[in-house]
């Protein structure tokens, strides 16, 4: 298969039409059988439930080319149990887990020669996601749905790779108590975009999101989750219901323990905790590990000890861990990586 003409090495992390997307569409109560199509355009009424009221969920996941030349996804299983979860939430009928890993398989291997080569530091995203198709004009759920898996050769999420971010904290919430933070919702990300268009004027990379009950705790950013290295190298990392349950970081407390051998404590963590600790990190599948090198609350700046020229030790072991895992590297837990 003769790989696209693409400079693999500067992608950053935008959306690229590829060959081939897979659709299925809910009509009369059924998913039908589902295809690979060639048009990126989607036609949907102008009533449809995603432009009135929102209604719809996602996922991202990454397929990579490993030492050994087999292209694999990371853990899609994670990601179709999710999006069933966030499906429900929204009155979203489920795409079956089988079909979703199958149709995680064939829009792969549709897409091969888009998939960036093993050591580009890049890798393919797939974004799955559903919404409602058909029209409504009350406050309901549509009646038909569209089931989509688009997939764009990325780099880095964040300009500059492997450097350390500035963050800010953020005076507006994510997400609300009982609301829909645990769920990937597009909803929940609308209402982060005035929030980190602002930041991006400040100059800030990226929002640290506060509880927005009692505004102590931190819960993630618009992206990611949080991850913190203590002085003596524990790792920490929020536990909240009010944040989305990260792929990356549960993977990440496993490697932690069980390759690493380091203590994680999965636990509500204060803002006032965070000027003590030795590294700070996002994690997600789009942002990897990005470094936090500081962090201001209102003027007031929390550098980390780790810096901003590079990421901190504890980190870079996880973040070589992890990597090498879905790089066919390092062997991997049972049932992590997917072969396409
Ligand atoms: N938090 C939010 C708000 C996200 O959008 C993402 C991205 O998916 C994550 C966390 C990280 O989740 P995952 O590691 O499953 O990609
Ligand atoms: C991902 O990491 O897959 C996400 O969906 C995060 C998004 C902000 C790009």
């Amino acid at each position: 298969m003769e790989k696209k003409n693409i400079d693999w090495g500067s992608l950053g992390f935008a959306y690229m039409p590829t060959d081939k997307r897979y659709v299925s569409n809910y009509k009369d109560g059924k998913w039908d059988d589902g295809a690979l199509i060639d048009d990126p355009v989607v036609h949907i009424n102008e009533s449809a439930g995603v432009l009135q009221y929102a209604q719809t969920v996602f996922e991202g996941l990454k397929a990579y080319t490993t030492e050994d030349g087999h292209i694999v996804a990371f853990r899609p299983d994670m990601n179709a149990e999710r999006l069933e979860a966030s499906a429900l939430r929204l009155q979203i009928p489920p795409f079956p887990k089988d079909r979703f890993m199958e149709a995680v398989k064939e829009v792969v291997a549709a897409n091969e020669a888009y998939v960036p080569p093993y050591g580009s530091g890049a890798s393919l995203y797939l974004r799955p996601f559903i919404f409602g198709s058909d029209p409504v004009l009350g406050v309901a759920p549509a009646k038909e749905y569209q089931f989509r898996i688009l997939c764009t050769p990325v780099g880095p999420y964040f300009k500059g790779g492997a450097k350390p971010i500035t963050i800010r904290v953020c005076d507006f919430d994510r997400a609300a108590p009982h609301g829909t933070g645990h769920i990937k919702a597009g909803l929940n990300y609308a209402m982060s975009l005035y929030a980190i268009t602002d930041a991006h004027n400040q100059g800030y990379d990226e929002n640290m999101y506060l509880d927005s009950a009692t505004r102590t705790k931190v819960e993630e950013t618009g992206g990611a989750n949080f991850l913190f290295v203590t002085k003596d190298n524990k790792v920490v990392t929020p536990k909240s219901d009010t944040i989305l349950p990260s792929i990356t970081r549960r993977s990440l407390v496993y490697v932690a323990k069980e390759y690493l051998g380091l203590e994680v404590e999965e636990r509500e963590v204060l803002f006032e905790e965070v000027k003590d600790f030795a590294e700070c990190g996002l994690c997600g599948t789009a942002a990897v590990i990005s470094p936090v090198g500081k962090i201001v609350d209102h003027g007031k700046e929390i550098c980390m000890p780790s810096g901003m020229s590079e990421m901190g030790p504890v980190l870079k072991k996880l973040y070589e861990t992890l990597t090498g895992i879905q790089q066919g590297k390092i062997k991997a837990p049972e049932g992590w990586i997917q072969v396409i």
